[in-house]
């Protein structure tokens, strides 16, 4: 078994770029500070990462200001060329945006590949979405005026993204704020800067301007970002992570009264109902539950298996979860890398500890798998009780609760019976039973006989509590325009003076 050789990657991780980039050049911390970033599947330090202070955030704030006005004044075509050659970039370079993200997250490369495929296409989905920002004119109902409605960019952002896609949830904000003339300060997780950085770098290559985007890693999220959502200059702030987290971001946003965009939490329910196609509803559960290790808020949360079908089901799903080799994603025999760190990973552990506690059964796996890193294996429980804490919370990791329903009614119940409303699954041959469920299902997505939905050229985003907002589509882009309305005077009126 041949694992990626330390050379490659110690050359790699020496052309990563570590500083700060602010108004169009790489800097170090004020305070001269910097971070590691750690490996996940060795718990060793990976690089040093230039670490923001506030006085680093207010100055990518400035540097976002100042290119406000020109920026937005760029031309439609122009601004999606920048898009065009960043998609070029980014899928010239897949090795090597895989080859980081696998490094500093942990997935498998070749899932890094898929993800660097998926976060490229929302740069070049959002370059063909550029030259097509309309407005309308129209005539008032009574005859009098003229109606004009044009689109204008927000104005500057701030981007907080997370962890789990490195990548795509960086591309899916900066793409549409770029090609709707935004500017913009981006804070990557701290645990994954270094696709983000070499994102920038991308940027700087593909021709865009200085001060359109600002990058600020920092480890003191709070302390860098507070002010930045506080300052008057700020429009717009966009974020994905968890609904704790959102929901403050959002009351701090209230102070501006702040456009926002909240991509949060998700407690997924993937359904199998008694007419499916029972080897596609494993197939759709295996990639639903495990694209990305589990650590994805779009992950099957809980499943609900008709009972009918549970016992078949759950043979073939157990036996599937059993199959997986989780090993360091540069391994080519790794088919699930570790959890991102040990908080996320002790988590984990104590939701299953929990739930076979409240009488859950074990089918497979139930352990960290001990060793460096943070691997933790694919597990299935059986017979969980629906108050248990591991059904109401998202687990973000490779765990598979499975519970039964007798009817579709109470499939529904049980699938709403959740304060989040992000995605949903369901497996059925009924045409109206699934499109009944397109109807009465609280979501902002449903998989449909599919166990994934996420596709740049689709809106992705949640109900109730798990988000404002739609990143993708034709709706992605609205989230970066102001609509402005131009009321005109009858322009025929002074002629019937006349
Ligand atoms: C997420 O987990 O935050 C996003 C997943 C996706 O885009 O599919």
């Amino acid at each position: 078994m041949t694992m990626t050789a330390p050379d490659t990657e110690r050359e790699l991780l020496s052309r990563v770029p570590t500083g700060l980039y602010i108004d169009g050049g790489w800097r170090q911390s004020a305070s001269g500070r910097s971070f590691a970033v750690v490996d996940p599947s060795t718990g060793e330090a990976l690089a040093q990462v230039a670490d923001a202070t506030p006085e680093d955030g207010e100055a990518a704030l400035d540097a976002a200001h100042r290119a406000q006005k020109g920026w937005a004044k760029t031309p439609p075509r122009v601004r999606a060329e920048i898009l065009r050659r960043a998609f070029e970039l980014v899928t010239a370079r897949v090795d090597e945006f895989a080859l980081t993200m696998t490094l500093e997250m942990g997935k498998p490369l070749a899932e890094s590949r898929g993800e660097v495929a998926y976060g490229a296409e929302f740069l070049r989905w959002f370059s063909e979405e550029a030259p097509r920002i309309a407005g309308r004119y129209s005539t008032a109902p009574d005859g009098a005026n003229r109606l004009l409605v044009v689109k204008r960019p927000v104005g500057p952002c701030l981007f907080i993204t997370p962890w789990n896609f490195p990548l795509a949830m960086a591309t899916r904000k900066i793409a549409p704020a770029i090609a709707a003339g935004c500017t913009m300060v981006l804070k990557p997780a701290a645990l994954t800067p270094l696709t983000a950085l070499l994102l920038t770098q991308v940027f700087e290559e593909a021709g865009l301007p200085a001060g359109v985007l600002n990058v600020i890693p920092t480890t003191r999220a709070g302390a860098v970002t507070g002010p930045l959502i506080r300052d008057p200059r700020l429009r717009k702030l966009s974020f994905t992570g968890s609904t704790e987290v959102g929901r403050r971001l959002i009351a701090d946003s209230a102070e501006q009264v702040l456009r926002v965009s909240m991509e949060l939490g998700g407690n997924a329910p993937f359904i199998v109902f008694d007419d499916a196609d029972i080897p596609a509803a494993v197939t759709g559960g295996i990639l639903a539950k495990m694209r990305n290790g589990g650590e994805a808020c779009v992950a099957a949360n809980r499943f609900l298996v008709h009972e009918s079908v549970a016992e078949e089901f759950t043979t073939a799903f157990v036996e599937r979860m059993a199959a997986f080799t989780p090993a360091r994603g540069t391994d080519p025999e790794s088919t699930v890398g570790p959890l991102v760190d040990e908080a996320t990973r002790n988590k984990v552990s104590s939701l299953v500890a929990e739930a076979i506690e409240d009488g859950a059964t074990v089918a497979v796996g139930g352990q960290p798998v001990p060793g460096p890193g943070y691997f933790y294996q694919p597990t299935v429980l059986t017979g969980v009780p629906a108050s248990a804490r591991i059904l109401n919370e998202e687990i973000f990791g490779p765990v598979a609760p499975i519970t039964t329903f007798r009817t579709e009614a109470e499939a529904i119940e049980l699938a709403n019976a959740t304060p989040f409303g992000l995605v949903c699954f369901a497996y059925t041959a009924d045409l109206n039973r699934a499109l009944r469920l397109a109807e009465e299902l609280d979501t902002g997505m449903l998989g449909i006989n599919a166990g994934v939905v996420s596709n740049p050229a689709a809106p992705f985003g949640g109900v109730k509590q798990s988000g404002l907002g739609r990143e993708g589509g034709f709706e992605g882009i609205d989230e970066y325009l102001e609509t402005r309305y131009v009321g005109i005077a009858d322009p025929f009126a002074s002629t019937e003076d006349a």
